[in-house]
């Protein structure tokens, strides 16, 4: 079995971004820049916004964070989204989700200009990753094929089983597997799929991407799979500072010893998500000029 190790990739593309940075600004070019808007107060993206601003400091890329109470009304946040897209200083930004429920996510999604939308979730972007068309990739389905990619995990004909059908992972993840540079062929389970546990059982690439701790059991793994776990989710552990913990969608200790190659959490999926933003603001700043 071998672990992936997501943070380590990460790092590498990191130094990769860094380099082309330097070069970037030692043409008299200003470095990418991207902008994140954070509303309220959730703990989960606090998180992952300093996440974010950290990763643009550590590659040489400006960050700009902006911050809304959450009681800003549709239209004000709507407002700042025209005002970042008509701001030639930015390449790309992000509006971190969830927004509070009295705002329409997807109607801020659209406002956003789509060659500015380094988060891939504008129709646009969508419709041209459908197409195979250059666009914005989501983060984390991004991320996933990069590290198969860069560990040399044989993709093509393999018969590559998604749990989950989010817009942010499954549903792009499934389209990009499919698509002839992957060449997987594709399922998409879910939660009214027949029979899941055979219907994973049956993978040669199986990921889990429907945010339930330790879903995947040994029984639902094949031996010798590819294991993806994309579950981030937060369990109480009062043993630790912070009173959480992280626990993937998999049920690591008991599916690990099958796998021929697995991904931890943390330091699996997750690190690649947040490189990957860095890499689609790159796209954005080398498409700027
Ligand atoms: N919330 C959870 N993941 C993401 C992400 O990748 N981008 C944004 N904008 N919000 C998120």
């Amino acid at each position: 079995m071998i672990l992936i190790d997501g943070k380590k990739t990460a790092d590498e593309i990191k130094k990769e971004i860094a380099i082309e940075v330097k070069q970037i600004i030692s043409t008299g070019k200003r470095a990418p820049h991207l902008a994140a808007v954070l509303v309220g107060h959730d703990g989960g993206s606090e998180t992952y916004v300093a996440f974010k601003i950290k990763d643009c400091e550590e590659v040489g890329f400006r960050s700009t964070l902006i911050r809304f109470d959450d009681d800003v009304t549709e239209s004000e946040l709507i407002a700042k989204v025209h005002e970042l897209n008509n701001d030639d200083e930015l390449d790309g930004f992000i509006v971190q989700l969830p927004l509070p429920k009295h705002i329409s996510e997807q109607k801020v999604i659209e406002a956003i200009d789509a060659r500015k939308d380094v988060d891939g979730f504008h129709p646009e972007n969508v419709g041209r990753l459908v197409l195979g068309l250059p666009a914005f990739l989501s983060a984390t389905p991004f991320g996933i094929v990069e590290l198969l990619k860069r560990y040399q995990i044989p993709t093509s004909g393999k018969n590559c089983v998604i749990v989950g059908r989010s817009n942010i992972v499954g549903r792009p993840l499934s389209i990009l597997m499919s698509q002839k540079a992957v060449n997987a062929t594709v399922t998409v389970a879910h939660s009214q799929t027949k029979n899941l546990n055979q219907v994973c059982a049956e993978a040669d690439i199986l990921i889990a991407a429907l945010g339930s701790p330790e879903f995947i059991k040994a029984n639902m793994v094949k031996e010798g799979a590819v294991v993806i776990d994309v579950g981030t989710t937060r369990v109480s552990a009062p043993d630790t500072k912070s009173g959480w913990r992280l626990k993937g969608d998999v049920k690591f200790d008991e599916v690990a010893p099958k796998c021929s190659y697995i991904t931890p959490v943390p330091g699996g999926v997750g690190p690649m998500t947040r490189v990957s933003l860095l890499q689609n603001t790159l796209l954005a700043a080398r498409s700027n000029g």
